[in-house]
């Protein structure tokens, strides 16, 4: 055993006696042995503690009038929407895909909230007719096609609008979607805002029920929400005023951070949305307007620290001069989020903790690609080799969902923990698979 001291990211990552690397108490080796590498696996309790957590902190701090809804995109798949529904949340869906897993779930689509900046006629007619409970609205286009098919189905749907308030939520460029020059959402400051409110007010087959705004992912700021928070209420009095229109709901959208690394801070979600709610309260009443039911839609924080992933090591090749690169039989295909974002992850052996003795590596895949790479710059055991195995932390959100078939490379099973218990979620895809839709 090493003398280094290892410190963990979360409180469900441990390790037992013989040093071996555990979640939700479990072994990962046993794990891996039983379900084969590359493999994904949840601590299920993990996930509903979160669900909880979200629940109870919007109950203490909004009381009835809030919603939480997991934003599933995050991580998609039947048992997730199971668990969804057994904990009493809304979701947050953005394609006909993921609303047809959520059914076959049993989840109750009257608490489903369909997003996307781009739904076509065939996703709005299958979300109404499957009872879809909300439509985020993202530009008038869309606005009249729901009109149109809602009248033609004999439906009133109930609409939020999404917004952009014009906020910078300071994170990377490819998730950040408050901004005006953004695709997403009606700008409040070119005016567009207003017009899309009177037009949904004038038209049939549409029950506005008010507002929604989503700035960005990764963030750890709470003054972005107050700010986002503080433009949604300005413009809630605006409509009041110029319209005498009184929204009913405002959704403040996700985007919380997580801690991937060491060097992120641990959100207390409990008191940002106390912190979020005082000033709510306080400014509505400024304003002079009532406030409206707030929602949150949370997706990497209820499953990011959920996860790891589980691989084992192949080749090891040792360039002199420059570096090692340790190959792991997965990659870019199930973690694409270096590749694409160059997020930092934390990557740990298995068996025993990284002692003093340690190798600088670049972690990487087996895609025909230089770019699959997993992470960079990762302590390794000096003369790490093949067959070992090792494990990326926090990989709960976006992977998964992320997750494809480049190279024809089949994707991993999905294995969820509970009370030590471990059961398949999602089974590991084979080569039939993959070539299953070629004629
Ligand atoms: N609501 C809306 C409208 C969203 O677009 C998103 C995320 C969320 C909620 C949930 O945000 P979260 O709490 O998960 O940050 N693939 C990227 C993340 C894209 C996020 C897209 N929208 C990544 O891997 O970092």
């Amino acid at each position: 055993m090493t003398t280094v001291q290892e410190k963990m990211l979360s409180d469900n990552l441990s390790r037992d006696s013989s040093g071996e690397l555990c979640l939700g108490g479990v072994g990962l080796s046993r794990m891996a042995e039983k379900y084969g590498t590359p493999l994904y696996l949840y601590d299920e309790d993990r996930i509903r503690s979160r669900c909880r957590e979200y629940k109870s902190a919007m109950l203490d701090s909004f009381g009835v009038r809030s919603r939480v809804l997991y934003a599933s995109k995050a991580a998609s798949f039947k048992r997730i929407y199971e668990i969804m529904a057994e904990e009493g949340m809304g979701i947050d869906v953005v394609s006909m895909g993921e609303i047809y897993t959520a059914k076959k779930a049993g989840f109750p689509l009257s608490e489903a909230y369909f997003h996307s900046n781009n739904k076509t006629d065939a996703d709005i007619e299958y979300a109404i007719g499957e009872g879809v409970g909300y439509f985020v609205v993202d530009n008038s286009e869309e606005l009249y096609a729901i009109s149109d098919i809602a009248t033609r189905l004999g439906k009133r749907q109930k609409i939020l609008l999404r917004l952009t308030p014009g906020i910078d939520p300071h994170t990377y460029a490819q998730v950040n979607t408050g901004m005006v020059d953004s695709k997403f959402g009606s700008a409040i400051e070119t005016g567009q805002a207003k017009e899309i409110t009177a037009l949904a007010l004038s038209l049939d087959g549409i029950e506005l029920m008010g507002f929604h705004c989503h700035i960005g992912s990764m963030v750890f700021d709470e003054g972005v929400y107050i700010d986002s928070a503080r433009v949604m209420l300005d413009f809630v009095a605006e409509m009041s005023r110029e319209l005498g229109y009184l929204a009913s709901e405002i959704d403040l959208g996700g985007g919380f951070g997580v801690r991937y690394i060491e060097e992120h801070p641990t959100l207390d979600i409990g008191g940002v949305i106390a912190r979020i709610s005082e000033f709510m309260t306080e400014y509505a009443d400024e304003l002079g307007i009532p406030l409206p039911i707030v929602a949150m839609e949370p997706g990497r924080s209820i499953v990011a620290d959920a996860g790891v992933t589980v691989y084992t090591v192949g080749t090891v090749k040792r360039i002199p001069g420059y570096k090692s690169y340790v190959s792991v039989d997965g990659g870019m295909t199930d973690n694409p989020r270096y590749a694409l974002y160059g997020s930092p992850y934390t990557i740990l052996p298995v068996a025993s903790p990284v002692g003093e003795d340690f190798e600088l590596c670049s972690v990487v895949g087996r895609c025909c690609e230089s770019g699959d790479i997993l992470q960079e710059g990762v302590r390794m055991p000096r003369g790490i080799r093949r067959g070992e195995l090792i494990a990326c932390l926090v990989t709960g959100a976006y992977n998964y969902s992320m997750a494809s078939n480049y190279n024809r490379i089949p994707r991993p099973p999905v294995v969820m923990l509970s009370g030590g218990v471990d059961s398949l979620a999602v089974r590991r895809e084979m080569p039939d698979d993959v070539s299953a839709l070629d004629v």
